[in-house]
């Protein structure tokens, strides 16, 4: 029997999904002799070679796709796909990002840009690197931290500023206009702008150019001038100003916009100057970028906080006293401050589980999930979850006001309608809660009173078929922020801003063997409120796995495994325990735990269920 060209594509896709790979690629091939130009057929054999290692093959395949129809979005990012995983950098970059050209800059396609530049890591991109960055930078709906290490590597780099890229200041320094140069370039400026360089040496940057722009004279309405002052404010900013004060401080000059520029330097929380100027200065701001987003991130985006702030402040949530120091720490100091979601991956709540958990048969899970996420913070997760859920109706509540209105402003830019935020303290939910598919409690309980009670509370709203995901720090991976602690001797209960300013310094200047040095490698340390968080906690806990094991027993709970972003950890406990390929031992995982202390640096995130 003669089968029709649609035909013969439906029975090729049908083996191919079945597993019958030999007999899909016979069935490709002996359609494309007579078809030479169907791109889908290139691709879909592309993905059956590159399955089954034939590297050579599967790349002329990829390229036949996207030769025969340039406009074969899918294709171009299966070709990055591929390309990343054989470290062919460069080319994965330019794959991926055709395809976002294509695609308008679609969330979804510039976050795959944005994951090439990851895996990139340090590579040479070259100008193509800088290209996707630029697309990739100072958006909402975009990860866009992931891309950090293409982007130091970019400034290290640079012909004028890799003099600074060291601990110190060089003997001869560029001159202004050159480094004004530098620092206002289109790519130099975006990274800086937009990124927080989280490295001893980039803070070294960062004040250096600080106060080389403090010390310039400037001429007047120089431009390129304003704008480079405006370029490291806003990283300073981001940064929360967690550096020491510059020793002089500015003088001021009769221009009412550089003189608001040169405080942004040094700080200076005045938003409703910054939102006049927006508007006094708006025709000589069209020139000035950077300048204008600074004005904006200072002005208009904190009135905005702090109008939704006080929506959120009715009532004091902290029904206790470890509650309420919490509250006040996050008020103070709202964490994390975000500043892109991760789009695409989007899958139904029993999909998502099955692709985590394949071994694992959880009940009946909901296709239309009521989902909370307890203690949201600032929210990028539980926008995340909003954003990766389908049909997913979302509840998600925090004690901090101020980190619910991060979390709100965020919502509306977004535009995300199947989420809302509310004001409550776990340790006495709201009766009117209702009962959820799924509860997720990330990095919370580890800062209540009793985190085994906080869990138990939260367990009264989960339905009987729900699941529930939980991440708690590790007493083992926190060794280093427990060294910092003894080290400093600050307690954290009661320190300042300026406190933990100072503490920040000294644990820069330890010696590298020091057991607290390590601290000093993480994003978090190079804000203010991300160190707060990170080691100056008003309340934290550390779990063992033997104190899980011993709460998933008390609450009646089943392990369904844990959740790792680098799946190269799920194949260290493979490679140990091959008996268990789907690391469902918890006594196995404190031996592996044992060996690889710092295995759960990224917390213990697990998954689980009611018995
Ligand atoms: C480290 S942040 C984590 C935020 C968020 N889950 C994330 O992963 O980005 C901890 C958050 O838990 C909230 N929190 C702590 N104790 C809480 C409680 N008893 N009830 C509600 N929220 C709480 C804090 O206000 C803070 O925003």
């Amino acid at each position: 029997m003669n089968l029709s060209l649609e035909q013969e594509m439906g029975l090729a896709a049908r083996l191919q999904r079945d597993g019958n790979l030999p007999a899909a690629e016979s069935l490709y091939r002996k359609i494309l002799k007579s078809n030479p130009k169907l791109s889908t057929a290139h691709y879909n054999l592309a993905l059956i070679l590159k399955n089954v290692g034939k590297t050579a093959a599967a790349d002329k395949s990829f390229k036949l796709a996207v030769k025969t129809n340039p406009a074969y979005t899918l294709a171009w990012q299966g070709y990055a796909r591929f390309l990343s995983d054989r470290e062919r950098h460069r080319d994965a970059v330019r794959s991926a990002l055709q395809a976002a050209k294509l695609l308008d800059g679609s969330a979804e396609a510039s976050q795959l840009v944005a994951d090439m530049l990851q895996t990139a890591g340090e590579a040479p991109l070259g100008k193509i690197g800088e290209e996707a960055l630029l697309l990739t930078l100072g958006r909402s709906d975009v990860d866009g931290d992931i891309t950090i290490r293409a982007a130091l590597q970019i400034l290290r780099t640079d012909p004028v500023l890799k003099v600074f890229w060291a601990d110190q200041t060089p003997s001869q320094s560029p001159s202004p206009p050159k480094l004004i140069e530098a620092i206002t370039a289109p790519i130099n400026a975006a990274i800086i702008a937009n990124l927080i360089l989280p490295t001893a040496e980039g803070e070294s940057l960062i004040r250096t150019l600080r106060d080389l722009l403090l010390a310039a004279e400037t001429a007047p309405n120089q431009a390129n001038q304003l704008e480079a002052m405006a370029v490291v404010a806003l990283q300073l900013e981001l940064r929360e100003y967690c550096l020491p004060r510059p020793e002089s401080i500015a003088e001021f000059r009769a221009d009412p916009l550089e003189d608001a520029v040169r405080s942004a330097l040094i700080e200076m929380d005045a938003p409703a100057l910054y939102e006049d100027l927006l508007e006094a200065e708006a025709e000589r701001l069209e020139a000035l970028p950077f300048t204008r987003l600074l004005l904006t991130r200072l002005g208009p985006a904190r009135q905005k906080i702090a109008t939704l702030k006080a929506r959120f402040s009715a009532g004091d949530a902290a029904q206790d006293t470890v509650s309420k120091a919490v509250q006040d720490q996050y008020e103070e100091s709202p964490y994390p401050r975000w500043q892109g979601v991760r789009h695409g991956d989007r899958k139904s709540l029993p999909a998502l589980v099955q692709s985590l958990f394949p071994r694992v048969t959880v009940k009946r899970l909901a296709e239309e999930p009521k989902v909370l996420v307890a203690g949201s913070g600032t929210g990028r997760h539980a926008l995340r979850t909003a954003l990766r859920l389908e049909n997913a109706e979302v509840t998600a509540l925090d004690l901090s006001a101020a980190s619910l209105a991060y979390a709100e402003m965020k919502r509306e830019i977004l535009d995300l309608q199947n989420i809302h935020f509310q004001r409550a303290d776990i340790t006495r939910l709201p009766e009117d809660l209702g009962k959820f598919d799924l509860i997720e409690c990330c990095g919370v309980l580890h800062h209540m009173a009793d985190p085994e009670g906080g869990w138990s509370a939260l367990l009264t709203h989960l339905k009987p078929d729900g699941v529930m995901k939980v991440a708690l720090y590790s007493e083992a991976a926190r060794q280093d922020v427990v060294a910092a602690r003894e080290t400093l001797q600050l307690d954290p209960k009661n320190a300042t801003l300026d406190e933990i300013r100072e503490a920040r310094e000294k644990l820069l200047d330890l010696p590298n063997d020091h057991p607290a040095k390590p601290v000093t490698k993480e994003l978090d340390f190079y804000s203010l409120s991300g160190c707060r968080d990170f080691l100056f906690h008003r309340q934290e806990q550390r779990f063992t796995i033997g104190r899980i094991a011993k709460a998933l027993e008390d609450l009646k709970l089943e392990f369904l495994g844990f959740e790792f972003v680098d799946p190269g950890l799920m194949e260290t406990y493979q490679l140990a325990f091959p008996s268990d390929p789907f690391g469902r031992r918890l006594e196995n995982w404190e031996k592996v735990e044992e060996m690889n202390p710092s295995l759960f640096r990224g917390m213990y995130q697990f998954w689980c269920s009611p018995l």
